[in-house]
Formats: C-alpha cells, structure tokens, sequence
C-alpha cells in the first residue's frame, strides 16, 4: 500500500480531533468536505460561524459534519486565558493580553490542544509559517526530552530503488535557520523516530555536508561530525553516519570508497541536511528536477501535532496534512 494510502487509513481509525485555524479559507473548506466525507478525522473549524456557512453555502460545499468554534465569543476564552498567563507568567502576560491574543485563530488554536479541547491543528494556507508556529511553540511546546521543533519532508519518488521503496526523508526543511551541533543531533534523533511512526521505516541516517569524514577542515564540517557523535550517544541503537556528502550518503559504489564498513553511507533513507537554508533548498531542488512528491513539512518534537501548509497547497494537500496531522497525534 502506498504511504499516503497507509496514512490515511490510520487516520480513519484513530478518529482524532484537528482544528483547522483558517475556518474562512475555501481551500480548508474544501478540504473539510473531503475529509468529513473520508471520515478521516473529526474537524474543528474556527471563525465567525455566520460567515463560514455562508461561504461553504454559496460554493455548495457540505461541512455539517464540522464543528465550529468563533475565538472571539467562545465561552473557553477565559479559562484558556488563565492557562496562557500560567505558562508566560515569566513572561509578564496578564488577563486581558491574553483574551486579545485568543482573538487570533492562531492562538486560540494551539489552546484548545494545550486544554486537551482538540488533538492537533493545521494552519498556514493564507499565514506565514512564523505566524503559524510561534503560538505553537509558545504554548503547546515541545515534548518530553525534546527542546527543537523542526520539520520534515517525506520525497516519494516513482524509482522504488531510491532510499526505502521509494522514499527519502529530509530534515529540517521548515524551522531552524542554523541548529547548533547539539540542536542538530536532536533533530537527526526525533527525525529517525518520525521515519519509523509514519512511514514505518527503519532509520539510515546521513548528516549531511559538504565534506566525508574529514576531507575537508571547516568548523561547518565540525558541527556535523560532532552532531554525529552527539546522535549517537543519545540513541546508541541508532543506524547514523556523518559527516557525509550527499554522493557518499546515496551512492553505494561512492559511499564504500569513501565510509568503508557503514551501515549507511550508500544506503542513507534519512537525509539531515546541516542547516535550513541547505534542506528548504535541497528538498525544492528534488521536488523541481527529480520530480519527486513532496509530503510536508510534518512538524515534528512538538507535545502534540500542530503543522504548517504552504500558501501555494492545493485542497488535497490539507486533506493529506489532516491525516497525517491525525497519526501523530496517536
Ligand atoms: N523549537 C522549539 N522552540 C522554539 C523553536 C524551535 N525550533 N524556535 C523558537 N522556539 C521558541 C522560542 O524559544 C520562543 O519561546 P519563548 O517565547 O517561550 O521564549 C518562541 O518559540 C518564539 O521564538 P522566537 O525566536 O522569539 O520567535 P521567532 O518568530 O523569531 O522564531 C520561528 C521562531 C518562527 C520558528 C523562526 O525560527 C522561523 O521563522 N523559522 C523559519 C521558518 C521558515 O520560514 N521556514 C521556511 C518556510 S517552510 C517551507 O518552505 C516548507
């Protein structure tokens, strides 16, 4: 079965609560039919209810099935309020800040997760990725054990000899601009585990650079070298290799001359790019040129799934978010 297939199917069992933030947005509503309709996932959408009937009515689209909640009437709003000053209490927010941020789907969003009120949130079709995750971050947080929150792409690609049947994960293509050596390990870490829970692959990671074990001398090289043997003390099990070039992490013929004895240069599934600007372009590179399907970003180390859409996403791409969204919140 296909990944998006698998996915999906998960989705529909788990039955899980995702709002989606952008309530007014005819792609999102076009996407709730689809999904109401799948019974992928419970929906939740948030904004004015007068005004998001009247839109899903003149376009004919069905969404009885949603819930809809308005952030600015709501009768959360107070205690909601209450739990934001609990948790920026360092941070000096008071009462009525806090009842004018929940004016802001956004906010109110990543609240209803944190009060237990929804299992996970999608937004980001008309808002920045910054606006989409800086309340996320703020209040859901990340998960035990884990401090960075980045974001990966799974690159399905039709040549099923390419990485695992076909697919190679890439991190962190969304969130860090430039993750220190320990920031780096943690994502190569959490990505292994997002592989495994959603596309039920056994982890090969490369940390990725511009030099293979030590060809060339740069503190650059250093950070991913040292990220490497950071990843592997925080996971000892773990099937990861680095510094690597990409040839080296891809090409077994190149991955044996240059790592002889790894387990993963050659056979890398798991591609950890040393920083955002490389992995945001390298992923956009393969998804141009490769033509590769790109399924993402999917935010990973967060406390519970919160994930950003691309302005550009198509309806289907917010049906595929919702399921995946769905199976991390498992
Ligand atoms: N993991 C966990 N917490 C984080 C992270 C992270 N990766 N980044 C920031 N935070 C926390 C901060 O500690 C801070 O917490 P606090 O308010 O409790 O102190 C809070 O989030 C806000 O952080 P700031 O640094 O103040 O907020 P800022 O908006 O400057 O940065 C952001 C956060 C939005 C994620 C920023 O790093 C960013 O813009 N990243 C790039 C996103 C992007 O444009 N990606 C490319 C497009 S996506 C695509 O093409 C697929």
């Amino acid at each position: 079965m296909e990944l998006l297939e698998q996915i999906k199917e998960k989705a529909h069992q788990l039955q899980k609560r995702i709002v989606l933030a952008e309530g007014t947005e005819l792609r999102t509503l076009k996407a709730t039919e689809i999904i109401l309709r799948e019974k992928l996932a419970k929906i939740i959408l948030l904004g004015n209810p007068q005004i998001i009937k009247g839109i899903a009515n003149e376009e004919g689209i069905d969404i009885s099935g949603a819930e809809i909640i308005d952030p600015m009437t709501d009768a959360k709003r107070a205690p909601y309020a209450e739990i934001m000053v609990e948790i920026r209490k360092g941070k000096g927010l008071t009462i009525p800040e806090a009842l004018v941020a929940l004016n802001n789907p956004l906010v109110f969003g990543p609240m209803m997760i944190k009060a237990g009120d929804a299992d996970g949130e999608i937004a980001g079709a008309i808002n920045s990725t910054g606006d989409v995750l800086r309340p996320a971050l703020q209040y859901v947080k990340t998960m035990p054990g884990v401090s960075v929150v980045s974001g990966v792409f799974f690159m399905l690609f039709n040549n099923k000899t390419v990485g695992d049947n076909g697919i190679l994960v890439f991190a962190d293509c969304a969130v860090m601009p430039n993750p220190d050596e320990r920031q780096l390990a943690e994502i190569a870490v959490t990505t292994a585990k997002t592989a495994r829970a959603i596309a039920n692959i056994e982890p090969r990671v490369a940390m990725l650079s511009f030099s293979t074990k030590g060809s060339a001398n740069h503190e650059m090289v250093t950070k991913v070298a040292n990220a490497t043997q950071i990843a592997r003390e925080m996971d000892p099990d773990l099937m990861i290799d680095g510094e690597l070039q990409l040839d080296a992490a891809l090409s077994e013929e190149v991955g044996l001359l240059k790592s002889p004895g790894s387990k993963v240069a050659g056979r890398a599934n798991v591609l950890v790019f040393p920083g955002l600007e490389a992995a945001n372009i390298g992923y956009k590179l393969v998804q141009r040129l490769a033509g590769a399907e790109a399924i993402g970003p999917v935010l990973q180390g967060m406390a519970a799934p919160v994930n950003d859409l691309s302005r550009g996403c198509s309806v289907s791409d917010i049906v595929n978010m919702v399921a995946i969204t769905a199976t991390q919140a498992e």
